[in-house]
């Protein structure tokens, strides 16, 4: 899409948000990956808008939800923050594009939001983090060397990448982990393009390399978060441990079970990280 094109549609889903949900103005977002939708029964006076309302969002599959931004408040009494959720993402597996997120992701900035978080589901490359742990994203690996910015034209399309995780708020959701009782790891998040699992001979390069999670999502969208310039923090939930470091064969029903007894956790951890950054 030519970039005026995308910014007409930008302009208007920012002009829907705010005709449907008037006074709503969070700076922070939050993409909710496979385990990670508890937190949304946690939202009061929930707005729901299809991201179908949305000309800037994507079109999602046929399998998972139909995608929604959620707005409203998260928090215990007389802390409540203002947060958009985002309940579903397009993944660069799906069609090959690692630009699906962009004009959602605009569309948050337009908004006023300051801070992206973004939360997904990955394979664990360490043994001592097994299936139904939470890992804080330290930084990433883009193995597959794509990028959702290959249509920019300007010298800003050369992102500075050497903070794409902040600091402060990793601290902060370390330090909210610790006071909710919730393990919290860090670790380092290797992005694949999937949609196929890896080999166990990838798995074991991508240890090698220093990467301590695998996942075919959330790296594209921190590239569109910090060229829009907001900051990221990333969560991952691990499913599963790589193709070969036990014996268990890998699928999408073994992720998707293994996030669904893991919500309950992800959703107190998220619960109390986000009254705990400084935005
Ligand atoms: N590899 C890639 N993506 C994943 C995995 C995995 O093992 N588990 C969940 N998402």
């Amino acid at each position: 899409m030519n970039p005026s094109a995308l910014q007409q549609r930008i302009d208007a889903s920012v002009d829907h948000i705010r005709r449907v949900a008037p006074g709503r103005c969070p700076k922070l977002a939050i993409v909710l990956g496979s385990g990670w939708d508890g937190i949304a029964d946690l939202v009061q006076e929930p707005v729901d808008i299809a991201y179908a309302d949305l000309p800037a969002f994507p079109v999602l599959g046929v399998a998972g939800h139909a995608g929604t931004l959620r707005l409203g408040q998260i928090g215990p009494a007389g802390h409540l923050r203002d947060v958009a959720l985002l309940r579903g993402r397009k993944h660069a597996y799906e069609t090959g594009d690692a630009a699906g997120m962009k004009g959602a992701i605009r569309t948050l900035a337009a908004l006023g939001c300051s801070t992206l978080l973004l939360t997904n589901a990955a394979g664990s490359l360490e043994p001592h983090m097994p299936p139904g742990s939470l890992m804080l994203i330290s930084d990433h690996l883009n193995i597959v060397q794509r990028t959702p910015l290959h249509d920019e034209p300007g010298a800003d399309r050369f992102v500075d990448m050497g903070a794409a995780y902040d600091a402060t708020l990793r601290d902060q959701a370390a330090a909210a982990a610790v006071e909710a009782g919730v393990e919290l790891h860090e670790g380092v998040y290797a992005w694949v393009m999937g949609p196929q699992f890896e080999t166990p001979a990838e798995i074991r390069m991508l240890r090698a390399l220093g990467a301590q999670a695998v996942g075919m999502s959330t790296v594209p969208e921190t590239i569109l978060a910090r060229h829009a310039g907001l900051q990221v923090l990333g969560l991952s939930m691990l499913t599963n441990l790589g193709a070969g470091m036990d014996d268990q064969a890998l699928s999408h029903a073994h992720t998707l079970h293994t996030a669904q007894s893991t919500a309950a956790l992800a959703a107190t951890l998220l619960a109390a990280i986000v009254p705990a950054l400084s935005l």
